[in-house]
């Protein structure tokens, strides 16, 4: 069954012709000031958000802007929002006040919003009467809109506001600002259907689309064109991609698709759902020599109590032996995880049950969180939200049992030899480089700028629990 509908970038609602209205008026702009107009954009939450901010980017370039990193500058600011939890939630916000001064000294400047906390009605209220200088409001499904919205702000003296709650369809060829030029994040399914019970994303992000596999090999053979050497295949729940397709293709066989492209070295993909991690894909990634041996696997919590009221539809002995599965075929995988601390109805058995999960895995990292309450999910409904004090006392806990793991599992590797891409300078001195093994193990070594994007070996020499010091060999 087919339920999504592709559309070119081109065939907008509102752009259209009004893109070269808006393309002559900021190359006039750049001839009466001698420079182009620019944006600034500020990116909370994941990679989806980032990538989306690419794309944000390339809209914005195509009709004659140019990035700044600098918001005070700027003649466009835009905030691409989150709201997984309250904090990213507060930091926008409070980012909001600070920018409000600005506007005041610079009134032509514009503030967009948009992100996930724009798909939701009560935020976009709160937004326009809080911040009531916010010009324009875009959603995740509406980002091709943006030069229109701009015409609509500055030709016709309106707000520019363009939000849809659930959209079905996908625009492809959308032009893009990639940050990076040896790395880049791709695009694979679109939303969430899983609900857990706990999560926004369903909610702000609509029902779960795939991409073709046509659209995702032609974007990563343009990439590997382009010395692109590392993708990231991005989806709620990568493992479920292409059920809603009409071609038939798993998950798994996209890998062994994308496999094959010269010029790609590396593949990695996030996130896997423990439910449908299937044997074929854990086959793919042991035989797909670009695939990295490195599955990101959230595991929430380590109670199957927890597990089935957060709604994650497998318990943990699955889970284990998913783990034990990964790491018979394939001996040096790394696994990393998510886990939520102090879910509601959350006992202390429960959390030993979590300590001892994380124990059990032995995870080469971890990223833990306090449960935040979100408006509109089951679990904000819950009866015996945990108290604050025993939220923190649990994270601290869990952290103490944590850290000496991912310690011990890095100092496992030294001595021994890794490919790693260089990915930037590192900022523990400027003689100093940064990278990532396959492992996602991040690693500074001494070496010049130029190697920055390439692939070195490193020997490493040294580990701390969030890095690892090697030399180039
Ligand atoms: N789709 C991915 C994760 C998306 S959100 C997956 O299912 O694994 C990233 C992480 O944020 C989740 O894995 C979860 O650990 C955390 N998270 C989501 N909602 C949360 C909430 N209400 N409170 C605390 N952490 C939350
Ligand atoms: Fe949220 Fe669960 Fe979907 Fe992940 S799988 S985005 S945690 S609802
Ligand atoms: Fe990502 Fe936050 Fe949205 S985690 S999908 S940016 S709510």
């Amino acid at each position: 069954m087919k339920n999504t509908e592709i559309k070119n970038a081109e065939n907008t609602k509102l752009a259209g012709d009004r893109i070269i209205e808006l393309r002559n008026n900021n190359e006039q702009y750049f001839i009466v000031n001698g420079r182009k107009k620019t944006y600034h954009i500020l990116t909370y939450g994941c990679q989806m958000n980032e990538h989306d901010s690419e794309k944000i980017g390339g809209m914005l370039t195509s009709i004659g802007y140019e990035e700044t990193d600098d918001d005070k500058n700027a003649d466009l600011v835009i905030f691409n929002t989150c709201l997984i939890r309250e904090n990213a939630e507060l930091k926008v916000f409070g980012k909001l006040g600070e920018v409000k001064g600005l506007k005041r000294n610079k009134p032509d400047m514009l503030v967009a919003v948009c992100g996930c906390m724009m798909q939701k009605e009560e935020m976009r209220q709160k937004l326009l009467k809080s911040f009531s200088f916010v010009d324009i409001v875009f959603g995740t499904n509406t980002i091709q809109e943006l030069p229109g919205l701009i015409y609509e702000v500055e030709v016709n003296k309106k707000k520019g506001i363009d939000v849809v709650e659930n959209s079905e369809l996908i625009y492809e060829n959308m032009p893009k600002m990639r940050k990076f030029k040896y790395k880049a994040l791709v695009n694979i399914t679109y939303g969430c259907n899983n609900f857990c019970t706990y999560c926004v994303v369903p909610y702000v992000r609509g029902r779960e689309k795939s991409r073709e596999p046509g659209e995702i090999i032609n974007e990563v053979k343009l990439l590997a064109e382009d010395g692109c050497k590392e993708i990231t295949l991005l989806g709620q729940n990568v493992n479920s991609y292409g059920v809603n397709l009409e071609s038939k293709i798993t998950f798994a066989e996209l890998l062994c698709e994308l496999n094959k492209i010269d010029g790609i070295e590396r593949i990695r993909f996030m996130t896997s759902h423990p439910k449908d991690l299937t044997e074929d894909l854990v086959m793919a990634i042991k035989a797909c020599s670009k695939v990295c041996n490195h599955v990101h696997l959230p595991v929430q919590a380590g109670s199957n109590d927890v597990l089935k009221r957060m709604n994650r539809k497998y318990t943990k002995e699955h889970y284990l032996g998913l783990v034990d599965k990964l790491k018979k075929e394939i001996p040096d995988v790394a696994i990393t995880t998510d886990i939520i601390v102090g879910f509601p109805g959350e006992t202390e058995e429960d959390f030993l049950k979590t300590v001892d999960i994380v124990k059990k895995v032995q995870y080469d990292s971890a990223f833990t969180f306090l449960y935040s309450v979100r408006e509109g999910t089951k679990a904000a409904e819950m009866d015996d939200q945990v108290p604050d004090d025993i939220k923190h006392d649990r994270f601290n806990r869990l952290l103490d049992v944590l850290y000496p793991i991912v310690l011990e599992r890095n100092s496992q590797c030294i001595g021994k030899v890794y490919p790693v891409l260089v990915e930037s300078v590192s900022k523990t001195g400027n003689s100093y480089l940064t990278g990532r093994t396959e492992h996602f193990r991040l690693v500074h070594f001494a070496g010049s700028e130029n190697l920055i994007g390439q692939i070195v070996n490193v020997k490493i020499t040294n580990v701390k629990t969030f890095h690892m010091e090697g030399e180039i060999i």
